[in-house]
């Protein structure tokens, strides 16, 4: 039988509630249909913190490079804020992200037909929208260096962060992001700011210079990060990839995630590259949403982008595309069925809290597995 290791990383606030739904699902599929998911739990973010005052330990670090795939609940909040920059709870994803060299970072933003109505944009505007923002994610300012606080000696003191990008690095999310359109609407949309970035003017121009060598058959436009934003909630039917930078791709991608209804709703898969061998690829499953303090602890919590994120996790790193289209067909039965959270309720709906929606979610998927 296939033994397929995941970490499971649950986290802060509403990640262990969202988690707790998604473990739901990993005994559905060992029990019927032999997946042979074994679990291995860590802590990371404000409970490492709590733990061992280290936002990931090196032994769950160690745990997450060998595991087949890892899943990420959300880490943070106001517990943790008076604590060390470099032992903050977001320091933990960082890290994740950093060694387990995730660089290319997939947000779909779908927005399920039952849910057109409650995006706040008009319902045409997000009916059938199906995007996906590529988001690089190991480089950029995140992780530029130098990044300080230096004392001007004057009573000022100035904030730096660096922002960083080398060839190799949009060469490779560019990469990710034609292959996908390729298999999507082929339309690949690269936003900067070249008009007045130094790592602007080159992103484009490495993007362009890919497009030409590798991709010619794909569809790519160029817009300016601002203006992309702005393009985002005029008219995102316009749009199929999007590939931009660390920061720009994740400010994109909450404003993505109204495009559906609500933040609850966007999963996420950070992927490293394929190993030349094996074909495997390191990958960290994530919902797009934070720990959500002002909700956590009561049952309010959308467990959706934690369960999409397990889809794809099934998708891309175990190839089981009939279980993740299956488990996606459940979320949207479940939907087309007048279930909802709190954060998508609209009038003449059934409310459901998080465990609800994960057992009704887990219902459906055996339903349409018979
Ligand atoms: P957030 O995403 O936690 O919450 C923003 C708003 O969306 C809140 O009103 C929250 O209630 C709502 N929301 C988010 N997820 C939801 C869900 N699944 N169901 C229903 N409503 C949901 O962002 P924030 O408040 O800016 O940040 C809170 C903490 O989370 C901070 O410490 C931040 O650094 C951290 N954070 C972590 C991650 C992550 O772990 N990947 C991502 C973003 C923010
Ligand atoms: C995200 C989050 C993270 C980020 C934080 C928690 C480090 O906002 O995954 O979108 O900024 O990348
Ligand atoms: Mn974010």
């Amino acid at each position: 039988m296939v033994t397929r290791t995941l970490l499971l990383l649950p986290g802060d606030g509403i990640g262990p509630e969202a988690m707790a739904e998604v473990r739901k699902l990993i005994a559905v599929l060992n029990d019927t249909q032999s997946a042979g998911f074994t679990v291995q739990e860590g802590l990371v973010g404000g409970a490492a913190y709590d733990a061992h005052g280290q936002a990931i330990s090196d032994e769950d670090m160690e745990k997450a490079l060998a595991a087949d795939a890892v899943l990420f609940g959300a880490v943070g909040g106001p517990k943790w804020d008076g604590v060390a920059y470099e032992v903050r709870p977001e320091a933990g994803l960082l890290r994740l992200r950093k060694e387990m060299e995730l660089f290319a970072n997939l947000r779909p933003a779908i927005c399920y037909p039952a849910l057109a109505a409650s995006s706040s944009l008009k319902q045409e505007v997000v009916e059938g929208l199906d995007i996906l923002i590529v988001r690089e994610l190991t480089g950029g300012v995140y992780f530029g260096e130098p990044k300080e606080i230096i004392d001007l000696g004057n009573g000022q003191k100035r904030g730096i962060d660096t922002q960083v990008y080398d060839t190799f690095e949009i060469e490779r999310i560019s990469g990710v992001a034609f292959e996908l359109a390729r298999t999507r609407a082929n339309k690949v949309c690269s936003m900067e700011k070249h008009n007045v970035m130094k790592s602007g003017v080159l992103w484009k121009e490495v993007v362009a210079a890919t497009h030409k060598a590798n991709y010619a058959d794909v569809e790519l436009t160029h817009m300016l990060a601002d203006a992309g934003g702005m393009q985002l909630v005029r008219w995102p039917k316009q749009f199929d990839v999007i590939v931009t930078d660390n920061l720009f791709g994740d400010m994109l991608s909450d404003v993505a995630a109204m495009l559906t209804g609500s933040l609850g709703m966007l999963p996420s898969a950070s992927l490293g590259a394929p190993d030349p061998m094996s074909g495997a690829r390191k990958a960290l499953y994530e919902p797009v949403h934070g720990s959500a303090p002002d909700i956590a602890g009561k049952g309010l919590a959308n467990p959706i982008a934690m369960i999409a994120s397990f889809a794809m996790c099934l998708r891309y790193s175990f190839n089981m595309v009939a279980e993740a289209d299956r488990l996606e067909a459940a979320i949207a039965g479940v939907l087309d069925d007048g279930m909802r959270t709190a954060d998508i309720m609209s009038d003449g709906m059934t409310q459901l809290s998080t465990a609800e929606m994960g057992d009704a979610i887990t219902a459906k998927y055996l339903t349409l597995s018979a």
